[in-house]
């Protein structure tokens, strides 16, 4: 056991893109903790290894429904859902989203809307959709996931940095708005993390030595790093911390 967190057991938890990455690693946290995890992701072959993990380790089982974040209608739906069956949302991550390259001549209007729909615009519905359930309990958090990219300017992905940057704005514009009935609206800013899909594509021997170079510690961070202080951000051991973004980039910024 990592390390536990009493408050969190029994803790009714919402995370998207919870299905890989440092979404999964998320979700497999909170179900250590004994939380009731509910998730949504679009992909069914990656969330389904991760259950089964869930299952070897014998954490409590999460809820997953299939759910493309573009559909909005649908998110809050399935978010209605949950509050409606089980009860007030405590906890909502936003996690979901999309690093895909591009160079300015190749965004068009449609692929603006787009790269913003998947990697801003359902953070803010999902987080108006819990709101109503945690202002009747007068407490809840929020984590948003941003991304150190838009703050070292990485000038390879110029539409995801300008709605990772947003996130920022949405958590404290939030965490202002709603602070008066104790929910507290916090921002996760990860850098370099080696998910599979970083393997996959961008985590290269000369691009890994270009960030152990920069960063202050010489080891590669992994989704636990991250998942580690959304845990903190949850739990009421941050009970003073609203309106903030936490950065855990091993000192790359
Ligand atoms: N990995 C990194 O190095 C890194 C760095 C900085 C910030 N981040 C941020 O951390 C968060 C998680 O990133 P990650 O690296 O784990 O990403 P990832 O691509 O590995 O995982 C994202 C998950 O979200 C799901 N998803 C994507 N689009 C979806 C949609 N339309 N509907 C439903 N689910 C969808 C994917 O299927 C996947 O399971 C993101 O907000 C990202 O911006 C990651």
């Amino acid at each position: 056991m990592r390390v536990k967190y009493s408050d969190l057991k029994n803790k009714r938890v919402f995370i998207t893109g919870g299905g890989s990455g440092i979404g999964a690693s998320i979700v497999e946290h909170f179900c250590e903790q004994g939380s009731e995890v509910y998730f949504v992701d679009i992909d069914l072959k990656e969330t389904k290894k991760l259950l089964n993990k869930i299952k070897k380790n014998k954490f409590r089982s999460p809820t997953f429904s299939e759910c493309n974040l573009l559909d909005i209608n649908k998110l809050e739906k399935t978010i209605k859902n949950i509050i409606t069956k089980k009860g007030p949302i405590h906890v909502l991550v936003n996690n979901a989203a999309n690093d895909d390259r591009h160079t300015t001549d190749q965004v068009d209007e449609k692929y603006w809307e787009n790269r913003m729909a998947v990697n801003l615009k359902h953070y803010f519905f999902a987080a108006k959709a819990v709101v109503k359930s945690m202002m009747k309990m007068n407490a809840g958090s929020i984590v948003n996931l941003s991304s150190v990219s838009w703050m070292l300017g990485e000038g390879d992905k110029v539409v995801y940095e300008t709605a990772k940057s947003a996130v920022v704005g949405l958590t404290r514009s939030f965490a202002q708005e709603y602070g008066k009935y104790n929910i507290r609206t916090n921002s996760v800013v990860p850098g370099s993390i080696a998910t599979e899909r970083q393997i996959k594509h961008w985590l290269t021997p000369k691009y890994k030595k270009l960030i152990l170079d920069s960063q202050a510690l010489k080891r590669q961070l992994k989704p636990n790093d991250v998942a580690q202080m959304v845990m903190f951000l949850a739990s009421d051991q941050s009970s003073g911390c609203t309106k903030q973004s936490f950065i855990v980039d091993g000192g790359i910024t």
